[in-house]
């Protein structure tokens, strides 16, 4: 396509699913613009969530490391502190460097980057506001790509200083004395975490009887008590049903099978999940159906009702994981090519990177019986892992459940330190149709966290060689 303002392609939002889909289609020819409101590229997962996060993970837990086990490896720590400022300087550096690569990135690949608020107009136009004029753009293909934003409860408004949610929750100036966390999923575990490492007191308040649902029953109360052994506690099975905010404290009532009761905290982090980022795009002038959740209704293409218009990522269906909308980007892109992108939905691996960390892909036992398929499953604990306790990395296990009759693995759970990089080898496996003994089989280095996962397919079949 020839003109200033024309492109084959434009992508709104330039998070994960957004960066990478322009990428793609600049790989395959395509004329392409990403259009970004954010003087940053990156989106949600660069600027206020996987990587800020993981960065104040990963300083935090060097700190607790060291308070809770120098002794144990003989080192003497006298007078241990920490530096809060630094942290975080540590941290926006971070974040302040990959977002100067990414730029660079996909000015590299030949992506034109448009700044301003894109507003879909239908026949393959946009309009794009800068904040000082607007410009119309058109293109054969748009592609919406903007990502979600944390869900508010009604009775509780983000204020950004008392109520607050994950973009606040990893940059505070300092560390509350009690921070009460709504919902133990992802987000309200790993900044839990985070501050309770800090220093502060954290309660997290969950709706469901257990943590972390994706798992099986007894491992999502082992991850449990391995977090209340590190000091954080739980009310489950637990509703925050009002809370009232005076002079910088908060007072939530709860309810639970025993009654009501009040809590206090000085800060509330609400993380009860998060919601599509459809609003102020145009989309209902254009026709562009959304679910009831607000998310973008999209075909197997990515295709909305409108021709020419197609939705990835957290917009639309399925986890909101910055992975799965990579995944989207790039199959979406290929679709427009002709080619047959494809995304398995079934091997979205999902991961929290607490320590030990949190990994799962496929079904859980629990799962598989609901869909009626007889499983066999093998467990082992890290416990029996020789580098696990040359390191000291002794809480967690994993869990493989199989099909009894083709011994297709189905799932793996991991509760273990580097459980983010152990999945991967799991997720590869089960890529290529692996059964349980093709991972008895597989050899993995000696010691290795990794031995723990071919252990545990060893005893789905009653031949664990390190357990009893
Ligand atoms: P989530 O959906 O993972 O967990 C929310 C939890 O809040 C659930 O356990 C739910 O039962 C509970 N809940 C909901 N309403 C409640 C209420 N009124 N009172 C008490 N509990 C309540 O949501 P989260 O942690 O906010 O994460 C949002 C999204 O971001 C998710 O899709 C998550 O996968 C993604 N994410 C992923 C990360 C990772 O992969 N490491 C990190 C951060 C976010």
């Amino acid at each position: 396509m020839t003109g200033k303002n024309t492109y084959d392609v434009i992508v709104v939002g330039a998070g994960p699913g957004g960066y990478v889909c322009a990428i793609r289609c600049a790989q395959l020819g395509f004329k392409t613009a990403l259009v970004e409101k954010n003087p940053r590229l990156g989106g949600t997962c660069l600027n206020v969530g996987c990587i800020p996060s993981k960065a104040l993970l990963h300083s935090t837990e060097i700190f607790h490391e060291i308070k809770s086990h120098s002794g144990a490896h003989g080192i003497v720590c006298k007078d241990l502190k920490h530096d809060l400022p630094a942290l975080m300087k540590r941290k926006d550096g971070v974040v302040d460097q990959l977002g100067k690569g990414v730029r660079s990135l996909v000015t590299k690949k030949g992506v034109t980057c448009l700044e301003g608020h894109a507003k879909i107009l239908g026949n393959g136009q946009l309009e794009i506001d800068s904040g000082s004029s607007k410009e119309i753009f058109s293109a054969k293909e748009i592609i919406i790509a903007t990502g979600s934003k944390p869900v508010e409860l009604p009775f509780m408004p983000f204020d950004g200083k008392v109520v607050v949610h994950s973009d606040h929750g990893i940059a505070f100036d300092k560390v509350p004395k009690k921070m009460v966390v709504v919902g133990a999923g992802a987000i309200g575990l790993e900044l839990g975490c985070v501050w309770s490492r800090l220093g502060a007191e954290v309660e997290i308040v969950e709706f469901l009887p257990e943590i972390c649902p994706q798992l099986d029953p007894e491992v999502s109360r082992s991850a449990r008590k391995i977090f209340e052994k590190q000091g954080l506690s739980f009310r489950l099975s637990t509703k925050v049903s009002s809370a009232k905010i005076v002079r910088g404290k908060a007072t939530l009532v709860v309810e639970d099978d025993q009654g009501t009761h009040e809590i206090q905290a000085d800060k509330v982090l609400v993380a009860v999940g998060r919601g599509p980022n459809s609003e102020n795009l145009g989309l209902a002038d254009t026709g562009i159906l959304q679910d009831e959740r607000g998310r973008i209704k999209v075909d197997h293409s990515f295709q909305t009702i409108l021709p020419g218009i197609r939705a990835i990522g957290d917009v639309i269906h399925g986890p909101m994981l910055a992975h799965k909308a990579e995944e989207d980007g790039v199959a979406c892109a290929e679709k427009i090519a002709g080619q047959s992108g494809h995304v398995n939905y079934d091997l979205v691996p999902g991961v929290i990177y607490v320590d030990p960390e949190i990994a799962n892909v496929g079904l859980s036992e629990k799962q598989a019986k609901e869909k009626n398929i007889k499983v066999r499953t093998g467990s082992f604990p890290m416990a029996a892992n020789g580098r696990a306790l040359a390191t000291g990395a002794t809480d967690g296990l994993v869990k493989v459940v199989a099909d009894l009759e083709t011994d297709k693995l189905l799932g793996i759970q991991i509760i273990a330190r580097g459980a983010s990089e152990l999945i991967a080898s799991a997720v590869a496996h089960m890529e290529y149709g692996g059964s349980a003994e093709d991972l008895a089989r597989t050899i993995h280095a000696h010691p290795t966290l990794s031995e723990s996962l071919k252990e545990a397919a060893l005893s789905s079949d009653g031949r664990g060689l390190h357990s009893l």
